[in-house]
């Protein structure tokens, strides 16, 4: 963790953040009630608990993670909130998304696009390649990038946005927020993106 990130984890509890402007970001970022959101690389699932609150029963939030021992208690934490509107979607790491084409109106991509776990530019690129098959095509790509931005690695940082570009989507905001990362309130980037089209060509 950086010396910012520290300072700022004092500065203020991730419980108070939690309470009083998780969901104000989320809601920022884009999601709306009744919306399906893919929370792709989970983790224990902070995220997808913040949007199943906002998208609410007539929404889904499908949580995908590689690591079945982070998100193995989602189920249990979604019911102790009171929500009956996560979905777990089974993978085994990798690229694939069993969902079907267009099905997802916005992804949150946090943390989990960097060499950490992706250190090959090739597997990165087949996940972006899958997460627009499943977007719909005026769906929101939400991207942190989390540990390469956290730590400095700007060449890192840059090169991945490359990426995400040639994946064929197209930069529509990016906006220095604080969130949560890795139980920590730290100050980051937002990135979203849109399915490019012949109109956003950017
Ligand atoms: C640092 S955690 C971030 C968790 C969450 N997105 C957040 O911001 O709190 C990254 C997660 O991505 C998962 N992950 C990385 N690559 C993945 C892949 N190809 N498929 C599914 N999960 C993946 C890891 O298992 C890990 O739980």
């Amino acid at each position: 963790m950086s010396v910012r990130a520290v300072v700022d984890a004092k500065r203020s509890p991730p419980e108070k953040w939690l309470r009083e402007q998780a969901e104000v970001l989320l809601r920022k970022i884009g999601i709306k009630k009744g919306q399906i959101v893919l929370d792709f690389g989970c983790g224990q699932g902070t995220y997808t608990i913040l949007a199943a609150r906002i998208v609410g029963n007539d929404g889904i939030v499908y949580a995908l993670d590689q690591d079945k021992g982070k998100i193995d208690d989602l189920p249990a934490q979604s019911k102790s909130a009171g929500l009956a509107n996560i979905q777990i979607v089974p993978t085994v790491g990798g690229a694939n998304i069993e969902l079907p084409d267009e099905s997802v109106d916005v992804i949150l991509l946090y943390d989990v696009l960097h060499s950490w776990y992706h250190p090959r530019g090739r597997q990165r690129k087949e996940i972006l390649y899958e997460l627009y098959r499943v977007l719909r095509a005026d769906g929101l790509l939400s991207f942190y990038p989390g540990d390469p931005e956290v730590f400095d690695h700007h060449s890192e940082l840059a090169a991945i946005l490359t990426e995400i570009r040639e994946a064929n989507f197209c930069l529509q905001s990016k906006d220095a927020e604080t969130l949560i990362h890795e139980g920590s309130i730290v100050q980051g980037h937002i990135f979203g993106f849109t399915k490019r089209t012949k109109h956003n060509n950017a």
